[in-house]
């Protein structure tokens, strides 16, 4: 087998043969197939596509290049989540502890955030004392005695997909289906989850920027995981706006308590009800009531639990940024427009996060919003605050602020995406 003619096989619109993709995954794993090769095949396959049977075989191929992990041993079902990433989306946070509360075993694997898109783990690493690394033991340890865990993934799972996905990320071959697809799946079917909600976020501040990228993307997941014997659904949700009014990491460990504690922006409190029906219904849980688990503090025990068996003190106060900068209104009106991808960007820019992997985030940093679109605003008014240690970002953040929302006359017609777009099983 020689990676040149793997390459030409896809540059020149042709169907990789299975043993291709076992051995382009197994030799660029082991260091074989140089970075520039792998890159040149990454880029063949976003132009020229994967057909599912491609697909599946490099799913299985980078499943196979790391362990798998089993949660046999627990006495309750397993149900994941999984969203293709967001502004504001911190539905982890609420979610996690929400399901255990009402009978499943929820095991998170999470990531950082790179770009616009904030990362799970760096939200929580701004809780004092939080620990993202855990042994496989300490893992299930966690997830047995608390009903949930959301950690970083480890090494041995899926080291292909670490690989491939780093070099995607400088080479412009982020956003293919196929990869996308097989990159998530390869990781949640190694993990071991016996159901799995896929959340595939579909507007401006998503990978997907239209429904119909992010039903390919859903419906190619769906099958992935569904023949090889996961229980997948994937609902498709908006995120042309923030989700909730905070993007930034303690900002939005914040907000999460805030719906734990039965409060919380509406839209947030709708898609974690949403996702966590989708979940105990994939694990076969009938008679839970995820709206009551909120409401009299079960899921919120389970949080606190979850946090100090992880090291964290959740009753510690979080870090705030030592410099705030508002923006006003500038007419009044109705808020029309909101856009998820500005805000993103000049949350990044504030110091939530990261332009390269090895960098450090802010906890405090990032976008709290005072308005969502829809809303009545009077000229003068706070629209946003934006939050930093590093006063000297706030006027590139402010570079992407400025075209980020519009203001109409009252009286303007105005309809509000639905939170939930559609559901794919
Ligand atoms: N998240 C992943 O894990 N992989 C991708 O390719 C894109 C988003």
């Amino acid at each position: 087998m020689d990676v040149i003619s793997v390459i030409r096989t896809k540059r020149d619109r042709g169907e990789l043969s299975p043993e291709q993709i076992d051995w382009v995954i197994d030799a660029y794993t082991r260091g074989e197939v140089a970075d520039e090769q792998m890159s040149a095949l990454a880029m063949a396959i976003l132009l020229n596509g994967m057909n599912r049977t491609e697909i599946a075989r490099w799913t299985a191929a980078m499943i196979a290049s790391g362990e798998r992990m089993n949660f046999d041993s627990l006495s309750r079902p397993t149900a994941d989540k999984h969203s293709t990433g967001g502004v504001g989306d911190k539905i982890t946070l609420p979610l996690a502890p929400l399901v255990a509360a009402c009978g499943a075993a929820v095991p998170q694997l999470s990531g950082r955030g790179l770009g616009h898109t904030g990362g799970t783990l760096d939200k929580l690493e701004s809780i004092p004392g939080w620990r993202a690394l855990l042994s496989n033991e300490e893992m299930l340890n966690v997830l047995d005695t608390t009903g949930a865990v959301i950690c970083a993934a480890g090494d041995g799972l899926a080291p292909a997909d670490k690989k491939l996905y780093a070099l995607r990320d400088v080479t412009g071959t982020v956003e293919a289906i196929p990869l996308i697809a097989s990159s998530i799946m390869s990781k949640k079917i190694a993990e071991g989850t016996g159901s799995l909600v896929l959340d595939v976020k579909v507007g401006t501040g998503a990978f997907m920027k239209n429904i119909e990228d992010a039903r390919e993307l859903a419906s190619t997941m769906v099958a992935l995981g569904t023949d090889s014997g996961v229980k997948t659904v994937a609902l498709l949700t908006d995120m042309s706006t923030p989700l909730g009014l905070t993007a930034g990491n303690a900002l939005e460990v914040r907000e999460s308590v805030e719906v734990l504690a039965g409060g919380g922006p509406a839209d947030v409190v709708e898609l974690t009800i949403a996702l966590a029906r989708e979940m105990l219904d994939a694990a076969g849980i009938k008679d839970a009531d995820p709206a009551k688990a909120l409401a009299d503090g079960s899921a919120m025990d389970v949080w606190r639990r979850m946090i100090a068996a992880q090291g964290g003190d959740p009753d510690a106060t979080l870090p705030v940024a030592r410099e705030q900068h508002v923006i006003t209104a500038p007419s009044s009106g109705v808020l029309t427009r909101l856009d998820a991808y500005d805000i993103g960007v000049a949350a990044w820019r504030l110091g939530a996060g990261r332009a390269r992997k090895e960098d450090p985030v802010q906890a405090g940093a990032g976008v709290e919003l005072h308005a969502k679109p829809g809303d009545t605003v009077t000229a003068g008014q706070p629209l946003m605050t934006l939050h930093t240690d590093t006063p000297e970002k706030f006027e590139y953040a402010l570079e992407s602020v400025a075209g980020s929302y519009d203001v109409a006359p009252a009286g303007t017609g105005f309809t509000a995406n639905q939170i939930v777009l559609e559901r794919i099983a």
